[in-house]
């Protein structure tokens, strides 16, 4: 019954699908999702399931569903990875902390998964509503992979949150749902658009995709103060370098040189010169280089 009307609440929500022409699809007004910090807590090798937490887990459960789509707005994207984890009820999370409760198998991956889009580049999962950590309102982490191998990077976070007020919803936007409360449970739709740009239309009507690249996402913690994770995602193996340079442009490290492949990838700078020496507080760049392009973030060491 809840499964039903779960599936229900996400078709109803989603616009149906056709390949118009190009020019009429681009003259649509048509914003893409935006990307937010990876955080410190995901990790690799996520579970393929839609139930992401088991049935005891405290908590109000959370039905989400939601589309995946290209840049117009319009095409799906199938086959689209959508990887999600989050917090349980206490704020805790599986993997980096010792959660107390509802993890009676003690699964290591506990409130996280994976799930691929539909054909209509619909994703649905079910879980338990993500409580409050630090000062941090209710999210969800999402991490998207395109099959071109397009990453998008964000967060979901519910207007129904108390911390969330309208400096946060402009400064999120697009990342902020409103929930419907049915029975003591939730139900949400979330919709994604990623940056992929939609191609020339295919013999039989289907689109070719082709990724934008590379993407460099907000580093983390920002300002730091022992290490910063910098992480980044390619659409194409490309040869990369990653160097750190202060803020009048002088080189400090190398942090990567070499081919990568195409995906997300990790990095951390230690706030120390390529010789070891520790640098001073202050204002630094992150420059990567992947392939013809270059893109920079500003971070800052504070001591
Ligand atoms: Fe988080």
């Amino acid at each position: 019954m809840k499964r039903r009307r779960f599936i229900k609440t996400g078709l109803i929500t989603t616009t149906a699908v056709s390949l118009s022409p190009l020019s009429l699809l681009k003259s649509k007004n048509c914003n893409l999702t935006s990307s937010d910090i990876l955080g410190p807590y995901w990790t690799e090798n996520h579970p393929n399931r839609t139930i992401l937490a088991n049935p005891g887990e405290p908590g109000t459960r959370i039905y989400i569903s939601g589309s995946v789509k290209a840049n117009d707005c319009e095409i799906p994207l199938a086959n689209a990875i959508v990887d999600v984890w989050h917090a349980n009820d206490n704020g805790c999370y599986t993997m980096f902390m010792e959660c107390n409760s509802g993890n009676p198998t003690e699964d290591p991956y506990n409130l996280r998964g994976q799930m691929v889009t539909d054909e209509n580049g619909e994703y649905a999962f079910e879980t338990i509503w993500p409580g409050h950590y630090s000062v941090r309102p209710r999210h969800f982490h999402y991490k998207v992979t395109t099959p071109a191998g397009l990453e998008l990077v964000t967060q979901c976070y519910f207007y129904d949150d108390p911390q969330v007020d309208d400096a946060w919803i402009e400064n999120h936007e697009g990342l902020v749902i409103p929930l419907e409360n049915n029975n003591d449970e939730l139900f949400g739709v979330f919709d994604i658009v990623v940056d992929q740009e939609v191609g020339q239309v295919g013999l039989k009507g289907e689109p070719t995709l082709m990724a934008q690249e590379p993407t460099l996402h907000s580093a983390y913690p920002n300002p730091f103060n022992n290490n910063i994770l910098i992480s980044f995602s390619l659409s194409i193996t490309s040869h990369v370098s990653v160097s750190i340079y202060d803020i009048k442009g002088k080189w400090i490290t190398n942090l990567s040189d070499k081919q990568m492949s195409l995906g997300a990838h990790t990095l951390s700078w230690n706030g120390k010169e390529a010789t070891g020496q520790d640098v001073p507080s202050g204002a630094y760049l992150i420059v990567l280089k992947a392939g013809k392009h270059t893109r920079s973030k500003k971070i800052s060491l504070l001591k």
